[in-house]
């Protein structure tokens, strides 16, 4: 393997070499091809043979487009794949330095992968982090026997474009370990961090879910079209995309899960999911990932 990292064994992410990531959908896969670029030996735990093979298209499909458009080289690709191997079996994360979580959002699947991952992976200085958006980290932390080396880091979608990280300590996380996560994600891994309390929505999805939330209640209430309020957003604020289209990027799903996580902390109507979002989702009209939600994907 081709050692690209400039991180001095004095730097608190002390030769942080080898990452595994927990998930390959869009947010994992995202966090594989960053880690990757920058010259991480990247191993990316999937729950079936399936799931890595999309995964990889995922990655692969990103890669090429940002050869296309001359921001990495063919090699600078073809080096970030070498580096990425996948696995199906949470026994193969045993020797790495830092876990970054990235599995849907229900609470039962990422308590139990907290879990197996405290018992495998055996450094005692290694970070476990989660990239959750609606789950507390200390409830996670509370799932292994060593909680002070748990910690969030929140990515924001399409990670390869989205500068920003949230690093989120719980009130059981060390320190340390919320410094070697702030320094993987900006020195290692070239993002913006900000450090957010352990509540729901953090800092950014508590201040972001209101707004998007009462853009579907404007819809629901046929007051406005998707495109109305999408342009309006657009042309009169200067947002790269509207409300209605973030939320499609985002997925109905995902966005439910987080409004039900602030809600039941806040019990605030401006944070509950309007119906026409939980009927969008019962119908399976989940945003770009179903090919449809407030508009249509080819
Ligand atoms: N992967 C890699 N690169 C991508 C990408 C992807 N999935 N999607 C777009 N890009 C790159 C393009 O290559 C292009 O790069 P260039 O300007 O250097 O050529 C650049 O991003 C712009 O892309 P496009 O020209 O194709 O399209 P747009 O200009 O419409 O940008 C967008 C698309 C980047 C998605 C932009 O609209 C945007 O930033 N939207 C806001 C996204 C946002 O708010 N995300 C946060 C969601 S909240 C969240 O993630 C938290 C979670 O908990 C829910």
């Amino acid at each position: 393997m081709t050692d690209t990292l400039a991180v001095d064994a004095a730097t608190p992410a002390g030769r942080l070499r080898r990452l595994g990531v927990v998930g390959c959908g869009q947010m994992g896969a995202g966090v594989v091809e960053i880690a990757a670029r920058a010259g991480l030996d990247v191993r990316v735990a999937v729950s079936s043979v399936h799931s890595g093979e999309r995964g990889l298209r995922r990655i692969t499909g990103s890669l090429d487009r940002a050869v296309a458009k001359t921001k990495i080289s063919a090699a600078e690709r073809d080096g970030a794949l070498d580096r990425i191997s996948f696995t199906t079996a949470l026994d193969d994360l045993a020797d790495r330095q830092a876990v970054v979580e990235a599995v849907p959002e229900h609470e039962s699947a990422k308590l139990q992968v907290f879990a197996l991952l405290d018992k495998i992976v055996t450094d005692p200085e290694a970070i476990l982090a989660s990239n959750t958006s609606s789950l507390p980290i200390v409830r996670l932390a509370r799932a292994t026997q060593n909680p002070g080396r748990v910690v969030g880091l929140h990515f924001f979608n399409p990670v390869p474009v989205l500068p920003l990280v949230e690093v989120v300590g719980s009130v059981l996380t060390d320190q340390h370990t919320v410094d070697r996560a702030e320094y993987l994600a900006t020195e290692v891994l070239g993002k913006t961090a900000i450090r957010s309390p352990d509540r729901a929505g953090f800092l950014v999805n508590a201040l972001l879910f209101p707004y998007l939330l009462a853009a579907v209640r404007m819809v629901e209430a046929g007051i406005a079209t998707p495109d109305d309020v999408d342009r309006g957003m657009v042309a009169g604020c200067s947002h790269p995309m509207g409300p209605l289209r973030l939320l499609d990027l985002i997925g109905l799903d995902t966005t439910v899960s987080i409004a039900d996580a602030l809600y039941a902390e806040f019990k605030e109507p401006l944070y509950a999911p309007p119906p026409l979002l939980l009927r969008m989702v019962d119908g399976g009209l989940l945003g770009r990932k179903t090919g449809r939600g407030f508009y249509e994907y080819a």
